[in-house]
């Protein structure tokens, strides 16, 4: 199949493919800048991301603000000015603060998930600046877009809909996101996308769905096109490439990883999260680690209650320090089996098997 570009109001994107934001630092200006440059649209997750600037310890909100700047700005020039996306959790602590640093630094798009951002289009105001919310469910499609409609006379510039099988948090109960089938998942894209075209309708003017979670090679491209969906958004295939912003041996988990090896833990986020069992998660299902030091990450988090420190932990991963860290993964994380780079891999999905790598 020939996948046709993802129009977002003027933005265009060559392929349908947006690379979904990865925190924390795992999808930074590298990886984020090559996807746009090989005709995705790269997400910097803001998720810590400054967490190896140098005065992160002592302020980790303005090392962040900084290094949110930083970032769009390297990732622009990788790509040569095609646009670039972020990804900003709504549960993280001063949210508008990132919204707004974000969109002063000229980013072209803002998704955001990990609960529903009432408030984005109050942020972003008329900068211009596309946005996005992450829903999982018909009932959260339509609670976002009746709520911008009726504060703000306004819808979204697109929608990603996160299904049962994609890493990191979970816009799921951790019962259901085990026991929903696919085709059952089906079922509801269906029907979230209906009630975005109601919007279009109302609007007069296309609003392109992006379906995430699991979606693993060229056929399953296909497949969410046929579902209606114009895109689709692929995290966990991104992190195996040279351009990731992870540590190697971050990478080589991925790639070491088994079907068996994935897990359902529990987050101080407050939701499920899919992650490697390693000894980390083996650790706090026994007892939880005590906060020795809080870095004020999200707007609802007691240190004193949870079972660990979530920062402390994804810091951990990204450094590759990988039987300390939480390693998000999405569910097919057991059949990523090699490294490749972001152009091999996004040849690779646009064109199926019959891609013929560049080199390597
Ligand atoms: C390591 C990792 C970190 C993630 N971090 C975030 C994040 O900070 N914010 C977010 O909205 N989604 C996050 N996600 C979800 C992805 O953006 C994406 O929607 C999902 O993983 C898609 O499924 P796939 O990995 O099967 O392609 C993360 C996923 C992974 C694997």
């Amino acid at each position: 199949m020939n996948l046709k570009p993802l129009q977002i109001g003027e933005l265009q994107i060559q392929y349908p493919i947006i690379q979904g934001g990865m925190g924390v630092g795992i999808s930074r200006s590298h990886l984020a800048g090559a996807v746009s440059a090989n005709g995705g649209l790269g997400i910097i997750s803001t998720a810590q991301i400054g967490y190896d600037e140098p005065d992160f310890e002592k302020d980790q909100e303005a090392a962040n603000l900084k290094a949110v700047g930083k970032h769009i700005r390297v990732a622009k020039e990788i790509s040569q000015g095609k646009p670039v996306g972020v990804n900003i959790m709504v549960a993280t602590k001063d949210y508008p603060a990132y919204v707004r640093a974000a969109v002063e630094a000229g980013v072209d798009a803002i998704i955001s998930g990990a609960g529903l951002p009432v408030k984005l289009p109050e942020y972003v105001g008329d900068s211009g600046c596309k946005i996005a919310p992450i829903v999982s469910s018909e009932k959260a499609a339509r609670l976002m877009l009746r709520g911008w409609e009726k504060k703000y006379q306004r819808t979204a510039d697109f929608i990603v809909i996160e299904g049962p099988k994609a890493g990191g948090h979970l816009g799921f109960s951790a019962d259901n996101v085990e026991k929903i089938t696919s085709e059952e998942y089906d079922g509801e894209i269906g029907k979230i996308i209906s009630t975005v075209r109601e919007y279009e309708e109302r609007f007069s003017r296309k609003i392109p769905v992006i379906v995430a979670g699991g979606i693993f090679d060229h056929e399953d491209i296909c497949h969410a096109i046929s579902l209606g969906a114009d895109g689709v958004q692929i995290a966990s295939r991104f992190v195996a490439t040279e351009e990731c912003d992870a540590d190697e041996r971050y990478k080589q988990a991925y790639i070491q990883a088994k079907k068996e090896d994935v897990e359902i833990v529990m987050s101080p986020v407050g939701m499920p999260g899919r992650a490697l069992r390693n000894a980390f998660v083996k650790l706090i299902e026994k007892k939880p680690l005590p906060v020795s030091r809080c870095y004020h990450c999200l707007e609802k988090c007691n240190p004193a209650k949870v079972p660990y420190c979530i920062t402390k932990a994804l810091i951990n991963a990204v450094r590759g320090d990988i039987e300390n860290g939480l390693i998000f993964v999405g569910d097919n994380v057991g059949r990523i089996t090699k490294m490749t780079n972001v152009h091999d891999l996004m040849m690779e999905l646009v064109q199926g098997k019959q891609a013929i790598p560049s080199h390597h």
